[in-house]
């Protein structure tokens, strides 16, 4: 399919969309949104895709959601066209998913990153919700993910003042998994997206829907859920393959069966 706000290439098992409206700073339009959540219907049906890679541009992951287009806006019409669900339709894809973030990841920039797994962030990395300074606040999930991340202290900072966090205050507040030189950022990014690629798919998925459960449920529920899920995963032949290939002192090789 053609493009006009973002760029897709496959690298083996890893589909990457890179968000590409540089005059914007890679503001989410609703062009943009649609767009990617096109990529996504379409890497979600590749079987050949075991994970998903989302970056920017040095300067921006993105500023968030377009300002220009939102100013005019109106209640009814925001509240009529569920303004930015498309938002939910990204979070709730179930293969993995990582954030490769350089420069600004703010307001729906931020809470794109925070839908992803993990976030790998360049140096340069800025996140924030400055949404306050707009007059609004986040509206994709930012006061949610945000405070589940780094708890309510930063959380609240963030929001309530609109100020930036850098990418080594980001990962010592647990919003990033790691951070890489910017001139590294994409290399470590695709190395991470291809281990887990080279995983089995049912398994990842399955791991990614427990992990998430834990946001969701109590710790006994979530065990439980865990435990079930693990059971189920000696259905699997991957289970199968991933220990005899471990006894015998060879590489998996994952069917995803
Ligand atoms: C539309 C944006 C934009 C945005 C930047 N631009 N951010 N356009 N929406 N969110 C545009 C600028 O207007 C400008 O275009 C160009 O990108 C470069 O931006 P500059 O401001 O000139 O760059 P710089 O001085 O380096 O400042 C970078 C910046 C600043 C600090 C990132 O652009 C900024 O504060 N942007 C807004 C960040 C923000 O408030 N994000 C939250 C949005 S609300 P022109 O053509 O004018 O030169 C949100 C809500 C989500 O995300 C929830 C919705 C439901």
């Amino acid at each position: 399919m053609a493009y006009e706000t973002i760029l897709v290439e496959t690298r083996g098992k890893v589909g990457a969309i890179t968000l590409n409206r540089p005059k914007a700073l890679n503001a989410l339009n609703a062009q943009l949104m649609t767009e990617l959540n096109q990529a996504l219907d379409a890497f979600d049906s590749d079987a050949t895709i075991g994970c998903i890679l989302i970056t920017g541009s040095d300067r921006a992951f993105a500023a968030g959601a377009d300002i220009k287009e939102m100013e005019e806006k109106t209640y009814p019409a925001t509240y009529l066209e569920d303004f930015f669900v498309t938002g939910d339709r990204i979070a709730a894809r179930r293969k993995p998913m990582v954030a490769a973030v350089a420069g600004f990841a703010l307001g729906g920039g931020c809470e794109l990153a925070m839908m992803c797994d993990i976030i790998i962030a360049a140096d340069t990395a800025k996140f924030g919700q400055p949404e306050i300074k707009l007059g609004v606040m986040p509206g994709i999930g930012g006061t949610q993910r945000l405070t589940r991340a780094v708890g309510k202290a930063k959380a609240m900072d963030l929001c309530l003042t609109g100020r930036m966090m850098g990418a080594e205050e980001a990962e010592r507040s647990g919003l990033v998994a790691r951070v890489v030189p910017a001139d590294k950022l994409l290399e470590e990014a695709f190395a991470a997206a291809e281990a887990i690629a080279s995983m089995s798919l049912p398994i990842l998925m399955m791991t990614k829907e427990s992990v998430n459960r834990a946001f969701e449920t109590s710790l006994s529920e979530g065990v439980r859920f865990e435990r079930r899920v693990f059971h189920a995963m000696f259905a699997t032949a991957d289970q199968k393959e991933g220990m005899s290939a471990f006894v015998a002192k060879r590489p998996p090789d994952f069917k995803n069966a």
